[in-house]
């Protein structure tokens, strides 16, 4: 099967990796969306029409499934894409709910991170009413770490200063789990284990959408069991430098050290 992933830059890596791992045998097609990242602090209306238009440059490689694999662009244009295409669509949110039932036993709270646009969605905020009874929701935008992520830039001291300057204002031991509603955090995610408090859990979308990934293309009997599948690497700029960019950045997720 050829299943194309999306992202507006190189978080959805972080996704395709996990699918890499655990659906080897299937082609991959991934778009950047070069000419627009960062979505995070762009307007809605401005943002969903980039969507669009880079989904119907990808759609023109006839994908057999989608991964949206951004959270922001999901909250955006999951709809919109599936009104227009026929074919099955993945889309990500932030993991709230299964982070507000995992706590609450503990009593603790919960911080979730993610793009300025994502938080500020409907979606979103409908999604917290409904699962949030008791109030114990933070979230923060962290649009710093889309452009650390985009520049590759993985100084372990530098970001770890980042990190510290922007959890300040919380009281970490109140809190029991960080969620990770962007995908571009998830480069992030060992520094951020290494710097919280033990007893906060880091939750993150990626697993969960291969597994809806991996459930879909068995309910539609077509998996690949063989074959070494394909990856295909482009953006909506057609910048080679960024293709190969992308490729590193697959290969740090692919090895043990993303950090210098
Ligand atoms: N990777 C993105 C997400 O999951 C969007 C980052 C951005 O373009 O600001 O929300």
């Amino acid at each position: 099967m050829t299943i194309g992933f999306f992202d507006s830059g190189l978080g959805g890596l972080t996704v395709l990796s996990e699918a890499l791992r655990k659906l080897p045998h299937e082609d991959y097609i991934y778009m950047a969306d070069t000419l627009h990242v960062p979505y995070g602090p762009k307007s809605k209306d401005d943002v969903q029409s980039y969507i669009l238009e880079a989904i119907e440059m990808l759609m023109q490689y006839h994908i057999d499934a989608l991964v949206i694999a951004c959270n922001t662009a999901t909250s955006i244009a999951v709809a919109e894409l599936r009104d227009m295409y026929a074919i099955p669509i993945i889309g990500m949110e932030p993991a709230v709910k299964p982070a507000v039932e995992m706590n609450r036993a503990t009593g603790k709270r919960v911080l979730v991170l993610a793009t300025q646009l994502t938080l500020q969605q409907e979606k979103y905020y409908a999604l917290v009413s409904r699962v949030d009874e008791q109030g114990i929701v933070d979230s923060l935008p962290l649009p710093e770490l889309v452009q650390f992520c985009e520049a590759l830039q993985f100084d372990k001291r530098m970001i770890t200063e980042y990190f510290r300057s922007k959890l300040a204002p919380y009281n970490l031991n109140d809190y029991g789990i960080v969620v990770l509603g962007c995908t571009h955090y998830p480069f992030y995610a060992d520094l951020l284990r290494e710097m919280l408090p033990p007893h906060i859990g880091i939750v993150d979308g990626s697993a969960g959408t291969v597994r809806r990934l991996a459930a879909m293309l068995h309910r539609y009997g077509i998996a690949e069991s063989q074959g070494n599948g394909s990856v295909k690497l482009l953006c909506t700029s057609g910048d080679q430098a960024y293709v190969n960019k992308m490729r590193t950045a697959l290969d740090l997720l692919a090895g043990n050290t993303i950090y210098t």
